[in-house]
């Protein structure tokens, strides 16, 4: 039989099921990639102008407007304003490109809180410049979906208080440390960009100086301040559109707190650093306790030792040790009574 011959009679069929099978994934993961470097791309030139505007560099080199770390997640850049040092934008985006991923954390997501469902995030955060700080403070415009979730998993807007305000779309809350603080970042340029149906997609608007995570160091709880834009992403056009109008009064904010024209009341300050001094002590507390467990432990392991150590003595020997004990405990008290006398 020639080889042709021998290899048109073999069953085939596994090898071509398994060949289709890896060539489907191969297709559907390069359609998921590239829909999702898509959405970024469209995402980054809609926004352009509110960065065009105000700084010298967008993008992260000057011929590349963003790096793809992986499949679904992106950053771009921008950077060379006054009163700004950078700007950072990270996309985290659902796992189109591993089909079985993306199922997996859908699935996995109704039965456990800890696995987010996928959706795709766009967060922007405005860093000032060190030169011109300001006082540290935490308020957030934040969207009614999802509020709750937002307050856990961010520890800043933990530290806050919630409310309702008639400044706002009812579909958005405030969540600050003092009333005062909302109250003057609302400008109107930042009020006008907000819109009722604008909390569908904007995750919220946060000035803070403290970390997302719960800082478990003194070191975490150091202030850094910035103002964190958390969107979902879009590509509506008029949505868009408020991003940038969104974003220029941001900017223009941070120009305000950085010349001071906005500025806070000391009553208010004082309330933030007592925020603060509250949370390094209970982080000291904590330090405190584990040190004091530790002693404990190290004491009982001791008292487990000599325990053994006595055991293993003869009956001669323990009786010996336990006479000089009770001799010991003899004289300390002897030497007690004479200090009273
Ligand atoms: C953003 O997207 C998620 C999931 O796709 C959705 O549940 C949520 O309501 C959307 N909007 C906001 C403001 O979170």
């Amino acid at each position: 039989m020639s080889l042709l011959k021998r290899l048109s009679l073999n069953d085939w069929r596994l090898e071509l099921f398994t060949l289709s099978f890896i060539a489907g994934f191969v297709v559907l993961f390069w359609i998921g990639d590239r829909y999702n470097t898509y959405l970024v791309k469209n995402f980054l030139a809609s926004v352009k102008g509110a960065f065009t505007n105000n700084f010298y560099q967008f993008g992260v080199s000057p011929t590349e407007t963003y790096i793809k770390d992986s499949s679904e997640s992106y950053s771009s850049y921008a950077t060379g304003r006054e009163n700004i040092a950078k700007v950072n934008i990270v996309f985290r985006l659902k796992p189109r490109h591993n089909l079985f991923v993306w199922i997996m954390e859908t699935a996995l997501s109704f039965f456990t809180t800890s696995v987010p469902a996928p959706s795709d995030k766009v967060e922007i955060t405005i860093t000032p410049a060190n030169s011109n700080v300001y006082d540290n403070f935490i308020a957030a415009v934040v969207s009614k979906l999802g509020m709750n979730d937002f307050r856990k998993e961010n520890y800043f807007l933990s530290l806050t208080r919630t409310s309702d305000s008639s400044n706002l779309p009812e579909s958005f809350v405030y969540m600050s440390e003092v009333n005062e603080f909302q109250e003057k970042i609302t400008t109107p340029d930042l009020k006008n960009a907000l819109t009722l149906q604008a909390a569908s997609f904007i995750r919220f608007i946060a000035f803070t100086d403290q970390p997302a995570e719960k800082p478990e160091s003194l070191q975490e709880l150091i202030p850094r301040r910035r103002v964190v834009f958390s969107i979902n992403l879009t590509s509506n056009k008029k949505e868009l559109a408020q991003v940038q109008e969104i974003l220029e009064a941001l900017f223009a904010i941070v120009d305000k707190l950085a010349t001071k024209e906005i500025s806070f009341r000391s009553e208010a300050v004082k309330k933030v650093v007592k925020t603060r001094e509250n949370e390094i002590a209970k982080i000291n507390k904590i330090k405190e306790d584990i040190k004091q467990e530790e002693l404990a432990e190290q004491k009982a392991q001791q008292a487990r030792e000599e325990r053994d150590k006595l055991r293993s003595l003869s009956r001669e020997e323990q009786l010996k040790v336990e006479k000089k004990a009770q001799e010991k405990k003899q004289r300390k008290l002897a030497k007690k009574q004479r200090v009273r006398m």
